[in-house]
């Protein structure tokens, strides 16, 4: 190409982008685009995130060292979130695109005031008192121990509560990236819609789960009176059902190559995932074994939860996780996950999966 040529098509991109306008060629052709790869066309997709491991005891330091440097009113909803390196510039508190976790704090005798969203989310508890701790969902009081899933449906009251001896520390879960991107943020607290700033309590934590005893639902009491617009009904899974299913399970001989023993929480009123935007699983990796690497088109967060395993990732890159650790899989970034120790790991994973196969995305292959 001529220097002339050349010169007026780089004035007339200028142009183009000056004006706001640009074109294939230039933002996404497979070939001769520059830009940012995750938004262009590639054959195989390019996340704009990096995976990436944060250690439950640097975040825990840094949550216990900001429960000082805030007065009560600051504390309220006191947490440290676990940011994306690649995503820090321009998208605050997002752990994948489309994914937020962090962890948060309350101390003995302390309470957060119930507010609602339009994000869904949940907990997962990380430590907790014997008794007292719990969170309150729509009027249902929900004990907080070791493990347990709590959800917090889109649109749905949630105060939470320690009156227990010791801190407790939970994992919260959200969605929030989406409602950000696609301008769906909704929020209220619930002072300013009630004058209140808790809700009563009105139920207790089984007259959620006994809804779902044995497998069958009992629609003559069908928990709540108002159904979160997620349409999951089960906002509490306690840990010691969860993980007693796992051990069965391995007794039993389960597993897969490619994700160990896999049980997924579901909404067990059309057996989907737990939110139309996220699904949660735990899963058990046998000692001495191996999840072999596959490619699949899902935002996921790890977190372990007893045991030790590594993640093996492209470039000889590896994270090694304890308990809590929090670990970050972009879309189609393959990994395998190792278990050398000689007793089971067991890892909880929240993904943006339904999305994916909600928009005909969902692919999966083997590495
Ligand atoms: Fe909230």
């Amino acid at each position: 190409m001529d220097a002339k040529v050349n010169s007026s098509r780089e004035e007339f991109i200028e142009d183009l982008i000056a004006n706001n306008f640009t074109t294939f060629f230039v933002a996404t052709h497979p070939k001769y685009s520059t830009s940012n790869p995750a938004f262009r066309f590639t054959p195989t997709p390019v996340s704009v995130a990096v995976p990436y491991s944060w250690s439950y005891a640097d975040a825990r330091e840094r949550l216990m060292h900001l429960s000082s440097l805030l007065t009560a009113e600051e504390a309220e909803r006191r947490n440290i979130n676990f940011v994306n390196p690649a995503l820090k510039d321009f998208m605050p508190a997002a752990a994948l695109p489309t994914l937020r976790g962090g962890i948060q704090l309350l101390l003995p005798d302390e309470q957060a005031y119930s507010h609602r969203h339009s994000a869904n989310a949940f907990r997962l508890v990380f430590e907790a008192p014997k008794t007292g701790a719990y969170t309150n969902v729509e009027g249902n009081r929900l004990p907080m121990s070791m493990g347990d899933l709590i959800l917090t449906p889109n649109w749905t009251w949630h105060d939470h509560h320690n009156e227990g001896d010791s801190n407790v520390i939970w994992y919260d879960g959200l969605d929030v990236l989406f409602a950000y991107w696609m301008g769906g943020v909704f929020y209220e607290e619930m002072v300013d819609v009630t004058g209140d700033e808790y809700q009563a309590v009105l139920h207790e934590a089984d007259s959620v789960t006994d809804n779902f005893g044995a497998g069958m639902i009992h629609r003559k009491s069908m928990y709540p009176d108002h159904i979160p617009a997620s349409d999951n009904t089960l906002i509490y899974y306690p840990y010691s059902k969860a993980r007693q299913l796992l051990s069965d399970l391995a007794q039993h001989g389960a597993g897969d190559p490619y994700e160990g023993i896999l049980v997924e929480y579901v909404n067990p009123v059309n057996c989907g995932p737990t939110f139309p935007t996220m699904s949660t699983s735990l899963r058990m990796i046998k000692e001495r074994s191996t999840v072999e690497a596959m490619h699949r088109t899902e935002n996921v967060l790890f977190i372990t939860m007893e045991g030790s395993v590594t993640f093996h990732l492209p470039d000889n890159q590896t994270f090694t996780t304890k308990p809590h650790d929090v670990t970050a899989i972009p879309s189609w970034v393959p990994y395998s996950i190792s278990n050398k120790e000689q007793d089971p790991a067991v890892l909880f994973s929240q993904s943006d999966r339904p999305v994916f196969e909600a928009l005909s995305f969902y692919r999966e292959e083997k590495a």
